[in-house]
C-alpha cells in the first residue's frame, strides 16, 4: 500500500470516529456533557450528598439528595420487620412452649397459707400500672409502625388504617411522658431493692428454681426481677432519650442522626416489647399467686416464704408482734 492511500486511510477511521462520538440526542451514554454532568449514581458515589443551594430560610431544603437515605429505607423496610418478627414471635414461641412443658408454677400449700403480707403499696402499684398500661400503648402503637401497613390495611382498609394511625400516632407522642414519669417513679422505689448481690449469684445457678426442684433463696427481688428491672430502666432511658430526638427532629442531629436514631430506637423497642412479653407471662399466667402482688398488693404470706424468703424475714424482723399484714387474717401466735 502507498504511503498516500495509508495516510488517506487513517483519515478516514479518524473522522468515522469522530462521527461516532457526536453527541446522541436523547442517550444518556452519549458525549452530550449536559446528560453526563446529571449522572446520578455517579454523583452519589463521589458525594455524599447533592446539595444545592436556595435562598429561603430552611437551608436543609438545598439537600436533594442524601445516599444514607437509601441505607434507611433498606433497614426500615427490609431488616426491621424481620428482626421485630423474631423477637416478638420468637419469644411467644418460647413461651407456649415453657407453658406445655413446664406449666404453671403452683401455689405451694403450708399453715400460712391463706395469711396475707402486703408486698407494694398504693404508690407502688400505680407506679407499676401507669408505666405498664403507657408501656403497651406505646408497644402496640409501635408495632403499627413496622407492621399496621402489611397486616392491619389489607384487613381494616386504608380509610380505617390511616385514622387507625393517626390516633396511634397521637398515643405514641403523648403517652411517651407519663411512661417516662413511670420509669423515673421505679427508680425511685425500686432501685435500692434491686442492687445485684451474692444472693442473686446462687438464685441464678439454681435456675431460679424453674429448673429443677429447689427453691433458692430470694430478697424482695430475686434474680430474674432484678434483671426485669434493670431491662426497664435502661431500655426506658435509651427509649426516652431516642424517643425525645425524634419527638422534635433536627433540633439537636441532623438527618443522619435522625435516621440512626430511629434505628436504635426501633430495635431497642421491640426488644423492649418482646423481653416484657416474658415478664407479663410470669406475672400473670405463669405463676399462680404472682398477680395479687400488682392487683390488691397483698400476696399469701407461704408464697412470699417460698419465693421471698429473706424478704419475708426482713419484714417480719421490722414488726415485734409478726409479719407486717395487710390482710384479713391475723397470723397464728407462735
Ligand atoms: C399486663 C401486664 C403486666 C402484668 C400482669 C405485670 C405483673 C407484675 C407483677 C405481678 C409484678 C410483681 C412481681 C412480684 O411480686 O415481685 C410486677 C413487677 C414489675 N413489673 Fe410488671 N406487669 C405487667 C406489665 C409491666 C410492664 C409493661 C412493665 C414495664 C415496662 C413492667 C415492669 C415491672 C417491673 C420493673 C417490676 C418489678 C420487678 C419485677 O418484679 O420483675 N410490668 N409486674
Amino acid at each position: 500500500m502507498s504511503h498516500t492511500i495509508r495516510i488517506a486511510l487513517a483519515a478516514l477511521v479518524l473522522s468515522a470516529g469522530a462521527v461516532l462520538a457526536q453527541p446522541q440526542p436523547g442517550s444518556p451514554s452519549g458525549q452530550n456533557p449536559t446528560t453526563r454532568a446529571v449522572n446520578e449514581e455517579q454523583l452519589l458515589r463521589e458525594f455524599e450528598r447533592l446539595d444545592g443551594r436556595v435562598t429561603i430560610p430552611d437551608s436543609k431544603a438545598a439537600t436533594l439528595e442524601q445516599p444514607q437515605g437509601r441505607e434507611w429505607r433498606t433497614f426500615r423496610e427490609g431488616w426491621l420487620p424481620w428482626i421485630a418478627g423474631i423477637a416478638i414471635l420468637g419469644m411467644l414461641l418460647a413461651l407456649v412452649i415453657f407453658y406445655f412443658t413446664k406449666g404453671r408454677v403452683r401455689l405451694d400449700h403450708s399453715e400460712e397459707s391463706g395469711t396475707k403480707i402486703l408486698r407494694f403499696n398504693t404508690f407502688e402499684r400505680f407506679t407499676h400500672w401507669l408505666t405498664a398500661s403507657s408501656f403497651i400503648v406505646l408497644g402496640l402503637t409501635g408495632l403499627n409502625y413496622i407492621f399496621g401497613k402489611r397486616i392491619l390495611m389489607p384487613l381494616i382498609g386504608p380509610d380505617a388504617f390511616s385514622a387507625l394511625s393517626q390516633w396511634g400516632k397521637y398515643a405514641h407522642n403523648y403517652l411517651a411522658w407519663p411512661f417516662m414519669l413511670g420509669i423515673l417513679f421505679m427508680m425511685v422505689v425500686w432501685l435500692r431493692d434491686n442492687i445485684p448481690n451474692r444472693v442473686d449469684a446462687a438464685w441464678l445457678k439454681a435456675g431460679g428454681g424453674f429448673l429443677g426442684d429447689a427453691h433458692p433463696s430470694a430478697g424482695r427481688f430475686n434474680a430474674g426481677q432484678k434483671i426485669v428491672f434493670w431491662i426497664v430502666m435502661l431500655g426506658g432511658i435509651a427509649m426516652s432519650v431516642t424517643g425525645i430526638i425524634l419527638m422534635f427532629p433536627i433540633s439537636a442531629v441532623d438527618v443522619n442522626g435522625i435516621q440512626l436514631n430511629q434505628a436504635i430506637h426501633a430495635i431497642i423497642g421491640v426488644l423492649f416489647v418482646a423481653a416484657i412479653l416474658a415478664h407479663i407471662y410470669i406475672g400473670s399466667l405463669g405463676m399462680e399467686g404472682a398477680y395479687d402482688a400488682m392487683g390488691s398488693g397483698e400476696v399469701d404470706l407461704a408464697w412470699a416464704r417460698r419465693h421471698h424468703d429473706l424478704w419475708v424475714e426482713e419484714q417480719q424482723a421490722k414488726t415485734a408482734s409478726g409479719p407486717q399484714l395487710g390482710g384479713s387474717r391475723p397470723i397464728p401466735a407462735e
